[in-house]
This record gives structure tokens, C-alpha cells and sequence, in this order.
């Protein structure tokens, strides 16, 4: 068993997956190319392969489930690029079925034989996965009816999905015997030992799309007074900047709009007016007609693209200050290689430091290539993003919770 604050998960120690057929979980939730299509990287599919070979070793045949994106956005798509990497890192093939709990699929899942791998569809194709909502109700789920009973076991390795309350996170446990996977157990005890630490300053360094997310994130960290800084970059920033009065031009100001995060402003107002301790960027880079220049915050002429040099300089002297480094989101447009300066520089300074770093998300995993962590001692590569930072924020994730409540009701 895994303990994690109140909680205890079972793990492949506890439950006997040999020769079992497994219902397995995982994130392989990935950066996507905006024209080509194409996967920007396979760290998150490459975390899960120890789970993975453990369960095909002890004979087990294992179904998979994903998600991929959320349905409307650039990245949302079907996963047979995912299955082609899966079976090449895994040295095997691996089927797949483009259908989730219709007749193709539970066809696939009958056939399949003992040491085989198959890759359901992204599990956001089926709209009950798009709820969130209580255990209990999520296991009454027409996707957990009819996959249940076609499996011995349900396993969870998506650490970084453990904050969804969603049917295929919380629901299966409610009717399957469960355990947590490799990875998800990997995480847990490598993220409680470092959040343990007596250390401080901790720095947490914010970017990305996610702003609902990070809103609910820094005002966790600011409430339990975790974070001694949060320095922000990508949307995020932006919505703060705006809920402090910086004028970052009608253009940005659209896009946010466009996206509804406009009426995320006043709550980001309350969280600055409770001291949370929030930097915002001075400079940026900006996009006007093809042009890409820096501009300060105070007059942003065009849409913003990346942190600006003043920025990057303040964050890094900020990180470099710091004993606990946690960096979640990019601070530009990386999937244009031409706006990762921002995020690449402040992680490189993370690296440099003397600090222990977190890192974690699918967009800055994606850019460890192009750094060197081998040198680095102090480091945690988390799956995670949101997960991660509600974790280290002391929240309650639903699939722990879900996971440990396995037990008991199959107990029952
Ligand atoms: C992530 O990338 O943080 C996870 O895959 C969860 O994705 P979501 O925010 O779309 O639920």
C-alpha cells in the first residue's frame, strides 16, 4: 500500500495482476503540432511503459484508455499516433479499435489474449466523460456498465489526470478490484518526500492555458501559504495582468475573451487583494504584422507571444534564490519553436540552481530534450500539471480518493 496523507492505495503488491485482464488508465495527453498534426513528444506515453511491461510480463492482457485533448480545442484527436509510438517504445504491437464501449470495442476486448495490448479510442469521445461528478453516480455510467464486466482488474497510473472526477478515474474503482500503476505510485512517493522539506523559499513558476486551473491552484498555494513566490507567465499572466489594471492591448484582451476567460478576472482580483505573493510579467514578446518585437507591459504593441528579456532576468535571479523550485506551464507559444525562449532560459536557470525542482505538465516535459538534466541532482520529472500542483497545494485528488475507496467497497 501507498500512504498519502489520510489515504492508502493498493498497488501491483497488493493486488495480483497475473494473468488478469486489466482495465488500465494512463495519460498519454500530449503537445500536438498546430499544422502537422503530429505528436511534439513521448515523454508521457514513455513514463508508463514500466507499468505496462510489468502487466503484459505476468501474462496479463491490457486494455488501455486515454484521453487526448478536450473536444473544441487544436489538440483534441483520435489516437492511432499514439499506438504507433506506443508499440514502438514498447517493442510490440499494439492494436487498436477506433470505437470505446460500442460493439468494435467489446468485440476487441473478448478476442483479446494474454500478454496482448489494445488502445481503446480517446475515452473524450464519449460524452459522459466530459462530467465530473461523485464516484457513485460516475460508476452508474453506461461507459463503466458496459466495460466493467469485461475486466478482472481496474488500474490507475494517470497521476497526472488524478484531479478529474471523470467516469473512467473515479467510476471503474467503484466496481472493479483496483490498484495505482508503477508510474502512479512513482510520483506519489517521490512528491511527498520532496514536499516534505522543511526548505524555503519555494518558487512556483505558472504559465499556460489552463487559467480556470491555476486560478484554483495560486489560490490554494496562497491560502495554506505554500508558495513564498508565484511567478507567472502564458494566459495566465495575461487575465492577472488585467485584473491589476495593465492595459495588454484590445488584440490580447480578444483572444482572452474568446476563450471566456474574461469573467475569470474579479476572482483573480480577490486572490491579489488576499497578498497573494503574484509576479506578473514587465516585458513581453509580441507578434504585429509578421513582425516579432519585445514591448514593455505597460504599452503591449501586438499579440504577446512569450516573456520578455526583463522578465527572464527577474524570474531567473527569483529562481536562483530559491530551495524549492516547482515550474508547471509554458510561458509562451512553444509549440512555435520561435516563443520558447522564455520558457526554455527560466528552465535552464531552474537546472542551474541549487534548489530541488519539480517539474512537471506534457508542454515543459516536451522541451526537456532540448536541455541537459543529466547533470542536475535535485530533480523530480512529474507527469503531472494540474494534478501536480493541486497535490503539492494539499488538495484532495478524486481518483486517490476513488482509489483508496476501492477497497472498501469491493470489500463490502
Ligand atoms: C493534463 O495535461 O494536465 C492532463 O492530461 C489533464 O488534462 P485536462 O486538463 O484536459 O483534464
Amino acid at each position: 500500500m501507498i500512504k498519502v496523507a489520510d489515504l492508502e492505495l493498493p498497488t501491483f503488491d497488493d493486488v495480483d495482476v497475473t494473468a488478469k485482464k486489466v482495465l488500465l488508465r494512463v495519460d498519454f495527453n500530449t503537445p500536438v503540432d498546430r499544422e502537422s498534426k503530429k505528436l511534439l513528444d513521448t515523454s508521457r506515453i514513455k513514463a508508463h511503459i514500466p507499468t505496462i511491461k510489468e502487466l503484459v510480463e505476468k501474462a496479463s492482457s491490457v486494455v488501455i484508455i486515454t484521453h487526448q485533448g478536450r473536444p473544441g480545442d487544436d489538440d483534441f484527436s483520435t489516437l492511432e499516433l499514439h499506438r504507433d509510438a506506443l508499440s514502438s517504445e514498447l517493442g510490440m504491437d499494439v492494436k487498436f479499435v477506433s470505437d470505446i464501449f460500442g460493439p468494435c470495442a467489446l468485440d476487441e476486448i473478448k478476442k483479446l489474449e494474454k500478454g496482448e495490448v489494445l488502445m481503446l479510442d480517446n475515452i473524450r469521445l464519449a460524452s459522459e466523460e466530459l462530467i465530473e461528478a461523485s464516484p457513485e453516480s460516475q460508476s452508474k455510467t453506461y461507459l463503466v456498465r458496459r466495460l466493467a464486466p469485461l475486466f478482472d482488474i481496474y488500474v490507475n497510473d494517470a497521476f497526472a489526470t488524478a484531479h478529474r472526477s471523470q467516469p473512467s478515474l473515479v467510476g471503474f474503482p467503484m466496481v472493479l478490484q483496483s490498484a495505482a500503476g508503477r508510474l502512479m505510485e512513482k510520483e506519489l512517493i517521490a512528491l511527498s518526500k520532496i514536499f516534505n522539506l522543511e526548505e524555503s523559499p519555494k518558487v512556483f513558476l505558472l504559465g499556460g492555458g489552463k487559467v480556470l486551473d491555476s486560478i484554483r491552484i495560486i489560490e490554494n498555494l496562497s491560502k495554506k501559504r505554500i508558495a513564498d513566490r508565484i511567478l507567472l507567465g502564458g494566459l495566465v499572466a495575461e487575465v492577472f495582468a488585467l485584473a491589476k489594471g495593465v492595459n495588454i492591448g484590445d488584440e490580447n484582451k480578444k483572444i482572452l475573451e474568446a476563450q471566456g476567460f474574461l469573467p475569470l478576472i474579479p476572482r483573480a482580483r480577490r486572490v491579489l487583494l488576499s497578498g497573494a505573493p503574484i509576479e506578473i510579467p514587465v516585458d513581453f514578446i509580441v507578434e504585429k504584422n509578421d513582425e516579432i518585437k519585445e514591448s514593455y507591459a505597460t504599452n503591449v504593441g501586438g499579440i504577446i507571444k512569450d516573456i520578455g528579456p526583463e522578465t527572464i532576468n527577474i524570474y531567473s535571479t527569483l529562481l536562483n534564490e530559491s530551495r524549492v523550485v516547482v515550474l508547471r506551464g509554458p510561458m509562451g507559444v512553444i509549440e512555435d519553436e520561435r516563443f520558447r525562449t522564455g520558457t526554455l532560459k527560466l528552465m535552464s536557470s531552474a537546472f542551474a540552481s541549487d534548489s530541488y525542482t519539480i517539474i512537471g505538465g506534457g508542454h515543459l516535459l516536451s522541451l526537456l530534450q532540448f536541455m541537459n538534466v543529466t547533470e542536475k541532482k535535485k530533480l523530480h520529472v512529474s507527469t503531472g500539471g494540474g494534478a501536480l500542483l493541486l497535490f503539492l497545494a494539499g488538495e484532495r485528488l478524486p481518483a486517490l480518493d476513488a482509489l483508496s475507496q476501492s477497497v472498501k467497497v469491493i470489500k463490502r
